[in-house]
């Protein structure tokens, strides 16, 4: 995936600029073998060159340490794969500048080694009492991240997603506005 995102940042020009075979190792669930060795262009939108795109690889919380430098953080199947949940909380908060806004789009996939392993509720409440105003809340049904679509297997998460906003009075330190601790 950091080699896909680096691809597309530092050395990608136009629509279906490269091809791969994604599907070639996964010999379970193929309906052909045509479709198994089957090729994919990507990518299906170039990534603006005006916004000076870059792709910054290593752990989150050590890159984003910078107090208060974005108007905007977009986490997108990405919160899950926090050790620290609440430490990803505090670093985008922190990162934001205020009346800066947080969007999220993903599932709660916990894998690798993750110190807490919240629900979906808990995780917005955690969020709310870090300091973000919800605005706006969905869900995005069926999303089959990765799938392949001509496959004998089907797979799909339904995904939360939300607009959390940094309150423009808001101070530096998450948590401040919270006042006294209601719990998760
Ligand atoms: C499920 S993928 C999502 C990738 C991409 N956002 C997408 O939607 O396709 C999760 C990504 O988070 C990255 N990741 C996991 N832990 C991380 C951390 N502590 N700091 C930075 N990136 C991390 C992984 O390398 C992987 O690229």
């Amino acid at each position: 995936m950091n080699l896909g995102t680096s691809l597309l940042f530092s050395r990608t020009h136009i629509v279906d600029q490269h091809t791969v075979a994604p599907y070639v190792h996964s010999f379970s669930h193929q309906r052909t073998s045509s479709n198994l060795v089957r090729r994919i262009s990507f990518p299906d939108v170039v990534p603006r060159r005006d916004l000076a795109l870059r792709f910054v690889p290593g752990d989150f919380l050590e890159l984003f340490t910078s107090l208060d430098q974005y108007d905007a953080v977009v986490t997108l199947f990405f919160i899950d794969t926090a050790a620290n949940l609440l430490a990803y909380l505090d670093t985008i908060w922190a990162a934001l500048k205020p009346g800066g806004v947080w969007v999220n789009e993903g599932p709660l996939l916990y894998y690798g080694n993750p110190g807490m392993e919240l629900p979906l509720e808990d995780v917005v409440r955690a969020a709310e009492l870090v300091g973000f105003v919800i605005e706006k809340r969905d869900e995005l049904r069926e999303v089959r991240y990765t799938a392949d679509e001509l496959g004998m297997y089907t797979f799909a998460y339904d995904c939360a997603f939300w607009v959390a906003r940094k309150p423009s009075e808001a101070g530096r330190e998450p948590g401040a506005e919270r006042g006294p601790a209601r719990g998760l």
